[in-house]
């Protein structure tokens, strides 16, 4: 622990209400929702060179590649040294505060995906203009849909030959159930590919194809009748007009209080890789995405502009360098001002704690932190006394709600090749289950215990940390387990009865709640069926 506080005594300076309420408007925290290869790393690429954050492109992508080679002990060592630089971006942008969450796909996509979500005040849907609404997509969408999360959607790839636009924004409609509103509209595609038409100022930004431009300078023509678009691109602009008169009858036109309920998103057409459109989604996020507001908590709501410090764990990193067993707690701060040195009270455990080597998250590198506001992330080093979930305070006990952990979709049983080891694979897996890593069940009626994940790279993980952190070889087996649900009951005798018919298919998970763990879809429907009083939960919130 003594790495974790700060021996001298540093009285935070006082910090007015007025200075809070503009450091919190002119925060913007915000992650990337996308189907693998829709462009996600691209973008954010761009938007980090347009900011000016990072001079050199090509810096994000590389550590990107970088993430894919093996996945041996070492390596995951090694890409997780990596990834925390660019786990949270932090970056100014017209006198802004930008806060960029990375939410994790490919093989990487894990829980930690869907709870980074829940520090986010909005999010930018990307998607793949050829390709349209993707798995991946739905489901992170999804995780939006419980906080009623603002979404921004970017159409990607339009240099490229796309689908045709009206029909991606009835999919986007009709799949993801929220209005669109375009905001562009493209002028050709592919080849033909020349800009786009911002709806509502009436102007046609001008693509140059092959041009990575990182100042996104581009040309601008007023006006949709205006005779020079006729001269310059007589097929297009025709066909535009009639896509426009189109879409204006047709669609919803932008909305921003049904943008922050959740219930619309704004559409933009661009090409990431060629920097066009980049600007009009950084300006529609600093105009119309929401700054920091108010949070639930057990006790009250939390105004992000109070004077007093106060926030959550929602990500765990762990083993970040190879030589000290350290953690880093993420924490997403909610209400007030966070000073370095100063104390704070760890709610769950109710000790007072110093934290002296706070990091934060520039866009190139990890740093100490100075101080935060509401929005901001600050990243806690730790020895594994903070988990997710956790609220932290400058003393008020409230515990901030809606973090869950969702039902798994990925099952293995695990063993251990040397029975003497047992202890410390329960010891283990007890921890790494605390911590968010994986989710671990103990059968009711006993046997080898049961991992679930919502992404598979989370066991590669899990193993790798039993190896090196508590000395288990442990083994993983397919499992006979395909969907779990948390299982609750108003009426206790039918709940007594219910867990004596289905024992077998009962099991406790690393926080003590009872779930149902179900061999098919049709097992649990059935279920479902035969025991109405009895709830089945497909999130649980920490404990
Ligand atoms: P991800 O993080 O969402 O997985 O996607 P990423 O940015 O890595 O982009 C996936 C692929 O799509 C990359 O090609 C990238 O260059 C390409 N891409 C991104 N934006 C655009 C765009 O606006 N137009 C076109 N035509 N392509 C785009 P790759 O071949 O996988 O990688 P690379 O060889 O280009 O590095």
């Amino acid at each position: 622990m003594s790495g974790d506080i700060e021996q001298t005594i540093k009285e935070p300076a006082a910090v007015s209400r007025d200075l809070i309420a503009r450091e919190v408007a002119r925060r913007r925290t915000f992650g990337i929702i996308s189907h693998p290869d829709a462009g996600k790393t691209t973008l954010t690429e761009k938007l980090l060179l347009f900011s000016g954050a990072i001079q050199l492109a090509g810096a994000v992508k590389a550590r990107k590649s970088g993430r894919h080679a093996t996945s041996d002990f070492l390596e995951i060592e090694k890409q997780r040294g990596i990834s925390v630089a660019s786990s949270v971006m932090q970056f100014e942008y017209r006198d802004h505060v930008v806060n960029l969450l990375d939410t994790p796909g490919h093989q990487d996509f894990s829980e930690d995906t869907y709870r980074v979500l829940t520090a986010v005040d909005s999010a930018l849907m990307v998607i793949d203009a050829a390709k349209g609404v993707e798995a991946q997509t739905i489901k992170l969408l999804d995780v939006c849909r419980m906080r009623d999360t603002p979404i921004l959607t970017f159409m990607n790839k339009m240099d490229r030959e796309v689908r045709d636009p009206l029909e991606l924004l009835d999919e986007v409609e009709s799949v993801l159930k929220i209005q669109c509103a375009p905001v562009t509209w493209p002028l050709g595609m592919g080849k033909t590919f020349r800009g786009v038409y911002h709806l509502l100022r009436d102007e046609i930004l001008l693509f140059t194809p092959g041009e990575e431009r990182a100042d996104g300078e581009v040309e601008v023509i007023k006006g949709i009748a205006n005779p020079i678009l006729a001269e310059r691109f007589p097929l297009e602009i025709e066909q535009l007009k009639m896509e426009v008169e189109l879409v204006h009858g047709a669609s919803h036109p932008f909305d921003l209080q049904a943008f922050l309920a959740g219930k619309q998103t704004p559409v933009f057409f661009g090409s990431a890789i060629n920097n066009f459109g980049v600007r009009e989604i950084l300006n529609a996020l600093l105009e119309w995405a929401p700054a920091p507001r108010e949070r639930d908590a057990t006790v009250r709501a939390v105004s992000p502009t109070e004077p007093k410090f106060s926030g959550f764990v929602f990500k765990i990193q762990a083993n970040m360098d190879a030589n000290h067993r350290d953690r880093i707690a993420f924490l997403r701060v909610c209400s007030g001002h966070f000073e370095r040195g100063m104390k704070m009270k760890h709610l769950r455990i109710g000790k007072e704690i110093r934290v002296s080597s706070v990091v934060t998250f520039m866009a190139s590198s990890r740093e100490l932190v100075e101080e935060a506001f509401a929005g901001d992330i600050i990243g806690l080093p730790n020895h594994g006394n903070m988990q997710i979930g956790d609220t932290f305070s400058e003393g008020e006990a409230l515990q901030y709600t809606g973090i869950p952990y969702f039902a798994p979709d990925h099952f293995q049983t695990v063993r251990i090749r040397n029975p003497l080891k047992v202890k410390q694979l329960h010891k283990g897996l007890q921890q790494l289950g605390e911590e968010g890593a994986v989710q671990v069940f103990k059968p009711a009626d006993g046997g080898d215990l049961i991992l679930g994940a919502v992404g598979m790279l989370q066991f590669d993980v899990v193993a790798s940390r039993l190896a090196g952190e508590y000395g288990v070889d442990a083994m993983f087996e397919g499992s006979a387990v395909n969907t779990a649900r948390w299982v609750t009951c108003d009426d206790a005798k039918i709940f007594a009865d219910f867990q004596r018919a289905l024992s077998h298919n009962l099991a406790i998970d690393a926080a003590g709640n009872l779930a149902y763990l179900a061999p098919n879809k049709v097992n649990l429907n059935l279920t479902q069926e035969r025991w109405p009083k009895v709830v089945f939960h497909t999130t649980r919130e920490h404990a």
